[in-house]
């Protein structure tokens, strides 16, 4: 499994990461079995929220790595804050950020975040606010460093004016069946749907910054509408990744990540299967290397359009 540092950190993380979102309903067991395949996979590192499952996820999650008697440091753990269910807001409040970060660490059962990222942009944020609380949290050794989710860039440049610390990390939605972020580039200027940018150039803006993009939602097409891999609603990428996964002797998923993997800005790609064995097959992306034709074939047989 490729590994590269995430953004300017010295955290170095495997190019597969596993999303924890979908664990609050397994079981202990179950979850061992999962995070036993991820590590037999090189697969390092390890995406939380305290939302996922209301806590639920953390709290397995956690059980899981006491029971399996796992050093903390041959891990990389990631959370993300900022969406307050108890009253329905965005909010990155010093007390919220603060409060949510003494709960995940609680319910984790650790004593520090790797990297603590701000879930969903919060049009109330006061980044003065934002700055103080990260500056408590980096004192404290509970957080190590710190990312956003969801953000343009000039999102970013508003926190990185206050925030001492660099943002390493933007986690965005991207897949093959679902790539604003590269369709405006290559429809600039263009009076259709792809040319608008809804990040302010965050592909590009991540390369100049060194800021590490993560994809969720890798097998999605839409906001969670379909897992478009073996979907026969998707025949025609369906088609293209059989094609790329016979030539490789991989399967369809791990062409999908290798997709993005292939992009030249160094995207990790969050997965969130909870199949041990579907995690072990997606891990085989590190057997392929997209050629520039077959990325693009890929992407045309997604139903993009090059002119
Ligand atoms: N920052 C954000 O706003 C945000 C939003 C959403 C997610 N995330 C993060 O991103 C992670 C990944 O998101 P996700 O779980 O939606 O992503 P995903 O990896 O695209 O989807 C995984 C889900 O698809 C299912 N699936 C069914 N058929 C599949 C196939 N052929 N190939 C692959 N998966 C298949 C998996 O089932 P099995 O379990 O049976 O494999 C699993 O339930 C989350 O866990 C979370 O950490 C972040």
């Amino acid at each position: 499994m490729r590994k590269f540092n995430l953004g300017t950190s010295d955290l170095e993380v495997s190019t597969v990461g596993l999303g924890c979102m979908r664990m609050a309903n397994k079981s202990v067991d179950e979850a061992i079995a999962i995070i036993q395949a991820a590590l037999d996979s090189n697969i390092n590192f390890f995406d939380h929220a305290d939302i996922y499952g209301d806590g639920k996820s953390e709290i397995i999650f956690g059980e899981a790595i006491k029971r399996m008697k796992i050093d903390r440091s041959d891990i990389i753990i990631q959370s993300k804050c900022g969406i307050n269910k108890v009253d329905g807001t965005f909010d990155f409040s010093k007390e919220h950020i603060l409060k949510s970060v003494d709960e995940i660490l609680e319910r984790l059962q650790m004593d520090y975040l790797d990297v603590l990222l701000l879930h969903r942009p919060d049009a109330l944020v006061e980044p003065e606010e934002v700055a103080e609380a990260f500056k408590i949290l980096k004192d404290s050794g509970k957080v190590k460093y710190f990312g956003v989710s969801n953000q343009s860039s000039m999102m970013i440049d508003l926190l990185q004016r206050s925030v001492e610390d660099k943002l390493i990390v933007n986690q965005m939605q991207f897949s093959l069946m679902h790539s604003p972020l590269v369709d405006y580039g290559m429809n600039v200027n263009m009076a259709t749907n792809p040319g608008i940018d809804r990040s302010q150039g965050m592909i590009e803006y991540a390369r100049l910054n060194n800021i590490t993009i993560q994809a969720w939602s890798p097998f999605y097409a839409g906001f969670f509408e379909a897992v478009f891999v073996d979907n026969d609603d998707y025949p025609e990428v369906n088609v293209a990744l059989q094609l790329l996964a016979d030539k490789y002797n991989v399967s369809k998923e791990a062409i999908a990540v290798a997709w993005i993997d292939r992009h030249p800005a160094n995207i990790q790609t969050i997965v969130g299967s909870m199949n041990p064995d579907r995690i072990k097959r997606i891990s085989k992306v590190s057997n392929v290397s997209l050629s520039r034709k077959e990325w693009y074939d890929l992407y045309k047989a997604a139903g993009n359009i090059l002119l």
